[in-house]
């Protein structure tokens, strides 16, 4: 049973060190929270999470065999009313740690309690536009499939570690997505 007690901003952060994306997801986080949401950011690289194995029994089953912190984040995720998902852009596309989430979420993705979820992306990488969309793109591909509901999304050009902190604009359009996350 999901019992949800006011309003709960969950993000999921895909990258393996504490830069620009942790710097986005951390604002978006403090804006939800001065929104009067909880909030919490879970950093993929810090969990145990085992690779899909493509058994394809969650497509019956509709939980997953692997015994791992897959299965907190899975209750986490129903848990929240709101969820954010950053990740770098890794060659044009997410970085391996959320495409490995992203595969771990085949059992659910039918889920009636996925169906309809805000969620907002953060998308950062260190050239232009032309290279992050593919990134933004694979993310929305995910909540698409899932029929998650896009509620926003900034992404950003940054490449050394924290960067982005002095890019007020990007860290202002994050502060602007924690309240969106959290209003009706
Ligand atoms: C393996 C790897 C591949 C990357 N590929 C791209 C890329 O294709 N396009 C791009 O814009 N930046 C690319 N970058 C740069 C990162 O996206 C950039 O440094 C970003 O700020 C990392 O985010 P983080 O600080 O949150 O980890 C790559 C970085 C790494 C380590």
């Amino acid at each position: 049973m999901v019992v949800m007690v006011g309003k709960k901003v969950l993000a999921i952060s895909g990258s393996p060190r504490n830069g620009n994306t942790d710097a986005m997801l951390k604002r978006v986080l403090d804006s939800a929270r001065e929104s009067g949401a909880r909030i919490e950011l879970v950093k993929l690289c810090d969990k145990n999470i085992e690779f899909c194995d493509g058994c394809d029994r969650c497509c019956k089953a509709h939980h997953c065999h692997l015994v791992d912190d897959m299965q907190m984040i899975y209750k986490k995720i129903f848990e929240s009313t709101a969820i954010v998902l950053g990740s770098p852009n890794y060659f044009n596309n997410v970085s391996a740690l959320i495409k490995n989430f992203i595969d771990r979420m085949n059992p659910y993705y039918e889920d009636e309690r996925l169906k309809g979820k805000k969620v907002a992306t953060v998308c950062v990488g260190g050239q232009s536009y032309e290279s992050i969309k593919y990134c933004e793109q694979a993310l929305e591909q995910f909540l698409r499939i899932c029929s998650m509901k896009l509620v926003g999304k900034v992404w950003a050009t940054a490449d050394a570690r924290r960067e982005i902190l002095e890019n007020e604009k990007v860290m202002q359009q994050c502060f602007e997505l924690g309240k969106k996350l959290v209003e009706e």
